[in-house]
């Protein structure tokens, strides 16, 4: 994104680039085509435009922002939903809850790899990035969550301020992310990344 999104109605917009994208599909280099940081809003239009769906939709997933809704019309189009910044790219508000924190405890693993089991065992492809050896293979080595743990997780956006985007230096106090409003985005937000429900 340029950091100066257009109105939809301004072309090219998203639907003109998604007819690009299946052309690449037609040459026969190119196997599928997905999109990023799509809301269940913007879906519903490309899905309306388009020849061949997404195959994907990578966006922003962790226990500050659980996207439940997005993953369900996700699994019902047939869209795999997939999960960047899983730790807050750098500021996991989460480990520090204490239940989140006992959890790691009990299973005698870092935070990091709660937070990808989590979303391993929602059954959401995770990109999880780090610049350390040690790290990158602790945070692909993945715990097996109780039903009851999985549960305590799921309920960690409902405690007072924790339900939010953890992409904070890209919202700004005017909720604009990247030069989208969040209405363009269709991302349930306010000023700042927090989310309404
Ligand atoms: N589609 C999109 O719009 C989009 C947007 C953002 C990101 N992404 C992609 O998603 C992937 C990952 O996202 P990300 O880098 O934003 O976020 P992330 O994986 O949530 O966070 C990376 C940060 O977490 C730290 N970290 C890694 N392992 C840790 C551990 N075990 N304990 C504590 N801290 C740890 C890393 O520091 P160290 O390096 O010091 O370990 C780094 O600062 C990347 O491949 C990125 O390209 C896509």
């Amino acid at each position: 994104m340029s950091g100066n999104a257009r109105p939809f109605e301004e072309h090219p917009n998203f639907v003109d680039a998604w007819a690009e994208m299946e052309k690449l599909l037609e040459t026969g280099k190119v196997r599928s085509i997905g999109v990023s940081n799509f809301s269940i809003n913007n879906l519903e239009i490309l899905l309306q435009h388009a020849k061949v769906g997404p195959v994907n939709n990578q966006v922003e997933v962790h226990p500050c922002h659980p996207q439940y809704d997005l993953k369900q019309y996700c699994d019902n189009k047939g869209i795999l939903l997939s999960a960047y910044s899983p730790l807050g790219q750098g500021n996991p508000l989460f480990f520090s809850d204490p239940d989140f924190a006992k959890v790691a405890n009990d299973h005698a693993v870092t935070p990091a790899q709660v937070a990808v089991s989590w979303l391993v065992e929602r059954g959401i492809p995770t990109l999880v990035k780090s610049s350390k050896v040690d790290r990158m293979k602790a945070n692909i080595t993945f715990v097996k969550l109780t039903p009851e743990e999985m549960r305590t997780i799921d309920g960690i956006h409902k405690k007072p301020g924790m339900h939010l985007s953890l992409l904070t230096p890209y919202h700004t106090s005017d909720g604009i992310w990247l030069g989208w409003t969040y209405e363009q985005l269709g991302w349930p937000m306010t000023a700042g990344g927090i989310l309404r429900n």
